[in-house]
């Protein structure tokens, strides 16, 4: 074993850690999948929920059960990882206040959007002028102003010199309206026009160019734009129309990895917590920062490039350190016997999950909610059972477990019944499922 640091609870590695550890079964893992979860011929897209995609969005369908099981007198929901705002859309939805934090500008950005009521007549003015502005252009293939082109790393990499201005040209568009709520709904289809129009493959997420990009035609770059405003529009106006309360969504930018602001979230504040984290660290899990990038630059978020870095588990440790789960520790001690380096991937990702969950659970009043949406991914052929540890994480925590729900996810191809294993370390296939733990504050 190699030297321990009181102070930190932190084992240096010197030599290799105790891997004589045995295989335990955890009872409570033994769940059978809940097929009334799975939600397969539900529109996802409803309400403000058809803007933007993004990585590992959360269903509607989860979120809205979850809050009519379990938030239905809620006043406020928390969502510390909010990504686009799934959660805090449903909570508004029935009337409950959110707050959500997310450390992606792209995400805050859909998120905010998403939970904005605009008026609709205003919008279509904007939307008309739109229209206007874009057949009154008079485009000059020949002429390129690359004056009005933002700095943008690898730019002709991504997008042709067309597309660029194009793209410039609608932005100038956006720039120029003041009203903020209908400029972050113009932003938020011009993340999904520049994704769209660049030479991104597609259907993938990490940031890929696709082969034969040169073989493409041009797009379209302005009607891709308003095809993405009319059908955000629509969206929009149903959610308007069904959220006829006073209920408000305020989203942050903080890291509940360091600290929780009290003057956003006092202490025992929150009622219900309904959230999916991620499932590790951007670099071997979903890279969000990569997906984001070309739209964070474009629009002139400095931190673009940095994303991946500042996410759960973006800076690795080269420490072994235990964890208060002691189903984490044998799973750690288990990769490390395979891996070294994949077990500090996991250690890195999980020593700021355990922080996060510490400081999120103070934010919960007594009786109150924290419903983890998660997955248990595999790590050199050992499934990490990352529902059972962030139970366990919430236990340590004042917390106690109520359930989890196992659900498949329909769009892989599964078998219909799948339990998933009770076995530390047993070697499993790819994600099929998605755990829903539910667990209450004492
Ligand atoms: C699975 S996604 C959430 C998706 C969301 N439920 C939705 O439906 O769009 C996880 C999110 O966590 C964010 N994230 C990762 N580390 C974070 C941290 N330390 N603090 C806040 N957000 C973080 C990522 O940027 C990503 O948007």
């Amino acid at each position: 074993m190699g030297n321990v640091d009181k102070n930190k609870q932190v084992v240096k590695i010197v030599n290799e850690p105790d891997l004589d550890y045995q295989v335990k079964i955890y009872s409570r893992n033994a769940k059978i999948v809940d097929d009334s979860w799975d939600f397969r011929n539900s529109n996802t897209k409803d309400f403000t929920h058809c803007f933007h995609s993004y990585p590992a969005m959360m269903i509607p369908q989860v979120a809205r059960r979850i809050i009519d099981n379990l938030g239905k007198k809620s006043k406020i929901l928390f969502d510390p990882f909010c990504g686009t705002g799934t959660s805090l859309v449903e909570a508004n939805l029935k009337g409950i206040d959110a707050i959500g934090t997310d450390l992606n500008p792209l995400a805050r950005l859909i998120a905010t959007a998403k939970t904005t009521k605009i008026d609709i007549q205003q919008l279509d003015l904007f939307i008309n002028k739109y229209k206007d502005y874009i057949f009154s252009i008079d485009f000059d293939i020949s002429k390129i102003y690359s004056e009005i082109i933002p700095d943008i790393k690898n730019i002709d990499y991504w997008f042709s010199k067309v597309t660029q201005q194009k793209l410039s040209l609608i932005l100038k568009f956006i720039d120029d309206i003041s009203e903020i709520s209908i400029k972050n709904f113009f932003k938020v289809a011009f993340s999904e026009t520049v994704r769209e129009s660049s030479y991104i493959k597609s259907g993938e997420f990490k940031l890929v160019r696709c082969k034969n990009y040169l073989d493409k035609s041009e797009p379209d770059v302005f009607r891709i734009m308003l095809s993405r405003l009319l059908r955000n529009r629509i969206g929009l106006v149903e959610f308007v129309e069904c959220c006829k309360n006073n209920a408000k969504t305020l989203v942050y930018d903080f890291n509940t990895i360091n600290k929780i602001p009290s003057d956003i979230l006092p202490a025992e504040s929150v009622d219900i917590i309904v959230t999916s984290p991620p499932y590790g660290d951007s670099r071997t899990t979903v890279a969000y920062g990569q997906f984001s990038r070309l739209a964070n630059e474009w629009l002139g978020y400095k931190e673009a490039n940095k994303v991946d870095k500042i996410l759960m588990g973006g800076e690795r440790k080269n420490y072994i350190t235990s964890f208060k789960s002691e189903i984490l520790n044998d799973i750690i001690h288990i990769i490390w016997k395979k891996d070294k380096e994949r077990a500090l991937d996991v250690i890195s990702f999980y020593e700021d999950y355990e922080k996060s969950i510490k400081n999120v659970s103070s934010t919960v009043k007594k009786g109150g909610f924290a419903c983890y949406v998660v997955g248990n991914r595999t790590v050199k052929g050992v499934t990490i059972p990352n529902d059972e540890i962030t139970a366990q994480l919430f236990e340590e925590n004042n917390f106690c477990h109520i359930e989890t729900i196992v659900r498949n996810i329909p769009n892989k191809r599964m078998p219909l019944k799948n339990s998933p294993s009770n076995i530390v370390g047993r070697t499993a296939s790819t994600m099929k499922n998605e755990y829903i733990v539910i667990m209450s504050k004492n």
